[in-house]
């Protein structure tokens, strides 16, 4: 068989499919090592083609025989598809195929995972399945049946049939083929109903092993509460008899939309009070409610290429974001949402692999599942609706759901609801989606007092933008930027609400006059939008807004700016931290006015690849050794400034009753957590030693155990975690990660190493690889421990895994992203890794493609 190179893809190039599939029906006769994969395709001339062979997608796949309305046929067969002569007007196509599914380790396509048989097809698994054109545009209805001695026989859309041995579905919504999915195994479900608003029963499933019965009534409650909430909000309603969710162990993302078939990682649907904490439980329902969302936003109108990743993912993770707003607290989510994005989305856009909300070119689209596409997505979701305001975002959305319902839809299209609802041109918006980078925002102040009298005073506020260059694109052109802007006089009144300015120059004035006194100025309420302020702003004034500011999100904000200027100063002058930043942060903790969850976000300090960013930006060559030692430093300055503070909080914040997973609780349980971090400090791990024992539920056990390990006096404890938990797979990853990820900074590579060699540790399964490594590179200060052996574990670990599982491997490689950031030694054994890496003969695709657009 011929071998193809490597094909780099372009936006450019799309055309559309030679044909329309009518109909597919597929058989499927499993067996482990041996499945045969029959399929019955009707396929007609496509008008709206310009012609050409007729291509269908398959890789791996033994062909056992084909045939066209009926007559065999011999195709011509590549490593990635075939070719076949066909005729000029509608035909059958049939074809049976072999697969193994229990050799398949990349867990895309048709894979085992502890005995069952599942499927990940997204973005391209499914031609790993059998010969099809594989593309998101090409929708179709599907008839599937399942034959197997299994007891539970899954697939898309409605049961239509049931027997010994076999089971049919089908489902009657067209839809890609990445959409497809099948599970097969000895299940057992947790039930539920709901019924829509305009009546439809709905039977709803949770399919898991016979040991994990009792970890699903969070994830069914979350689930109803998601389809309730995109009735009330979106107006989106169910469209099947049936929706299941199936758990999975071996599963390489999160979990996947499959129509009215959604499969998960474990981790992202099981949970226990006992076993999973509030951290848990809170991504378990943003993540129930991402899948559901998508029978919408992705499933009932898809994208029609995977250019568009960010028409389904970024409108999606938005709804997730607003539900989970609704369903807690709406200022601690989107102070939640702004440090991940800063964590995951800044640090990818300021590095070698930053590019655009919609890339115009990949060579496998499996690296581009990015915290860009995803929450950057988001982002330039949530400033379009705080350009047109509430009432015509929602009108754009009804018009988007009604016009483009059963279609594959362009960013293109997207916009254009937005232009047609509300007459704006947003040819100017739409570089949000063609331009890689952060935009940097200045600012600069004007006061004039007025002369006549009172109230007269102008305030202008000056704001200038600049995009930093980025790979392939070395000139940026201005954005549209919301600054949602807010005043205050000096005793904290605020003399002028939140006003949205609409940046669209380089560089723009706004007045505000009418003014009795020179104001403070709220700047980027709410994190209008995904920027970086540059503004220099002095500490009084920050001071100032940590105790008053009437916007949540820059209230803490503040105190985090004062926090990364103290560590600044402690990490390049040796300076001591502030008592008047110590005292703010002690009053801030005390005030019983604000809700605990938010203080306990406040208390938080910045985390140790933020401050190696936050120093390289201000010219610094961050040491990873001295960020751990400065962070260290001045959260024992805090424990030591703080006199009875904590211990009165942890003692206030004891939540009474039984564990519930609410948001109330977890809040008030976060302060106490926060504060046992700083009494750790004090008491030599005392009252974290009595909580671990005395703990009911694993947020309050995995909170003493973190405590211990940060003064490196866990020992005890690890081991009778283990005892406790040793059959519990879930819980066992915390484990084996908090390990990797607390390891003092020159231990950190032995600690991994011991890991590795765990009898437990296996790392075919990639929560268990994840858990063990990804901790490891989450170990700011031991990933980069000037010896290099963490380097060069990390690296020969991801050489042993990208024969078996490129696209884990390659998600990985991202630990390296930042390595221009460090000084020339460190930079030095970086690149000999990444060289190592490349070296490697067969690198995957996607490790290869990863690795050199690191290395670029
Ligand atoms: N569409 C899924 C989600 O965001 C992600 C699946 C991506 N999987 C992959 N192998 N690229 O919910
Ligand atoms: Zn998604």
């Amino acid at each position: 068989m011929p071998k193809d190179a490597p094909q780099t893809i372009f936006l450019a190039d799309y055309t559309p499919f030679t044909h329309r599939v009518e109909r597919v029906h597929l058989t499927f006769r499993l067996a482990p090592g041996a499945t045969r994969v029959i399929s019955r395709i009707d396929f007609a001339p496509n008008p709206d083609s310009a012609g050409g062979p007729f291509f269908l997608h398959g890789e791996k796949l033994a062909l056992i025989e084909a045939k066209i309305d009926g007559a065999p046929v011999t195709p011509e067969i590549t490593e990635t598809g075939l070719t076949c002569a066909v005729p000029d007007g509608p035909f059958t196509w049939e074809a049976e195929v072999e697969i193994s599914p229990e050799s398949n380790t990349a867990l895309e396509g048709l894979y085992m995972s502890n005995g069952m048989y599942c499927t990940q097809c997204e973005a391209e698994g499914f031609r790993k399945i059998t010969y099809y054109p594989d593309r998101p545009d090409v929708m179709a209805p599907f008839t599937v049946r399942i034959e197997s001695d299994l007891p539970v026989l899954l697939s898309n859309g409605n049961p239509t049939g049931r027997g010994e041995g076999w089971a049919e579905w089908t489902d009657p919504w067209p839809k890609p083929a990445y959409l497809f999915a099948l599970v097969a195994g000895e299940l057992v479900n947790h039930p539920d109903r709901f019924t829509t608003r305009s009546g439809r029963e709905v039977e709803l499933n949770i399919w898991v092993r016979e040991g994990d019965l009792h970890k699903c009534a969070f994830g069914m409650d979350a689930l109803k509460r998601s389809m309730t909430w995109d009735e009330q909000v979106y107006g989106r309603e169910y469209d099947l008899d049936v929706f299941n969710i199936v758990a999975v162990d071996d599963f390489n993302m999160g979990a996947m939309e499959n129509k009215g078939l959604n499969i998960f990682n474990s981790s992202a649907v099981l949970a226990s009070p006992e076993t999973a904490t509030d951290a848990n439980f809170e991504r378990i329902e943003s993540i129930i409610a991402h899948e559901y969302f998508h029978n919408w936003t992705g499933n009932r109108i898809t994208c029609r290429d995977w250019f568009q990743l960010c028409l389904k993912e970024g409108l999606t993770v938005f709804r997730d974001q607003q539900f989970s707003g609704d369903e807690r607290s709406a200022a601690v989510q989107r102070i939640n949402d702004v440090l991940a994005l800063r964590a995951r989305q800044f640090r990818e856009d300021n590095g070698p692999l930053a590019h655009p909300v919609r890339p115009e070119s990949f060579v496998e689209i499996n690296n581009f599942y990015t915290a860009t596409v995803y929450e950057k997505g988001a982002e330039v979701i949530g400033m379009l609706k705080r350009l047109v305001g509430d009432e015509a975002y929602f009108k754009a959305l009804d018009l988007y759901f009604t016009r483009h319902d059963g279609q594959a839809c362009t960013i293109e299209d997207w916009l254009k609801v937005f232009e047609d609802t509300t007459g704006r041109d947003l040819s100017q918006f739409k570089r949000w989606y063609s331009q890689a980078g952060t935009p940097r925002l200045d600012v600069h102040e004007a006061w004039s007092p007025g002369m006549t009298g009172k109230a007269a005073g102008t305030y202008t506020l000056t704001l200038r933008q600049n995009t930093p260059p980025t790979p392939g694109q070395p000139d940026k052109a201005p954005l549209v930027i919301p600054v949602a802007v807010g005043l205050l006089d000096r005793d904290g009144t605020e003399v002028v609400p939140t006003r949205v300015l609409e940046l669209t120059d380089v560089t723009q004035s706004f007045a505000f006059d009418g003014l009795e006194t020179r104001p403070v100025p709220s700047i980027l309420r709410g994190f209008s939008a995904p920027v970086i302020l540059t503004r220099k702003q002095d500490r009084e004034e920050l001071a100032f807004l940590l105790a008053h500011d009437t916007d949540p999100f820059n209230r803490w904000e503040a105190g985090r700016t004062l926090a990364k200027d103290v560590l600044v100063r402690m990490i390049a002058e040796d300076a001591a931290p502030s008592p008047a930043y110590l005292d703010a942060l002690e009053q801030m903790a005390q005030d019983g006015g604000l809700d605990p969850a938010f203080r306990a976000l406040a208390l938080g300090l910045p985390s140790q690849d933020d401050m190696a960013q936050t120093l390289f930006d201000s010219g610094h060559t961050p040491d990873p050794i001295r960020i751990r030692r400065a962070i260290r430093a001045l959260g024992q300055a805090i424990a030591d400034h703080a006199g009875s503070t904590f211990s009165d909080l942890y003692d206030e914040m004891t939540v009474p009753g039984p564990y519930l997973p609410d948001a109330e609780g977890a809040g008030q349980r976060a302060l106490r957590q926060a504060a046992l971090g700083f009494l750790t400090l004090e008491d030599e791990g005392a009252r974290a030693r009595a909580q671990f024992d005395a703990a009911d539920n694993m947020t309050e056990q995995l909170g003493a155990l973190v405590a211990l390990l940060h003064i490196d006096a866990a020992e005890e404890q690890l081991s009778a975690f283990r005892h406790q938990w040793q059959r519990d797979r879930l819980v066992m990853d915390k484990w084996f990660g908090l390990q990797a990820s607390m390891a003092p900074p020159e231990k950190a590579a032995k600690v991994t190493r011991r890991l590795t060699e765990d009898a437990d540790f296996d790392w075919k399964n990639p929560n268990r690889f994840r858990a063990v490594l990804g901790g490891l590179a989450a170990n700011a200060a031991g990933f980069h421990d000037p010896s290099g052996d963490s380097y060069a574990l990390f690296t020969d670990w991801l050489i042993r895994l990208d024969p078996l599982n490129p696209q884990t491997t390659a998600r990985m490689t991202t630990a390296f992203e930042t390595w221009k950031r460090y000084d020339a030694d460190r930079q030095g054994l970086i690149r000999e890794n990444l060289e190592r890496l490349a070296a490697v003969p067969d690198l995957s695709r996607d490790t290869t493609e990863m690795v050199g657009r690191i290395l670029s």
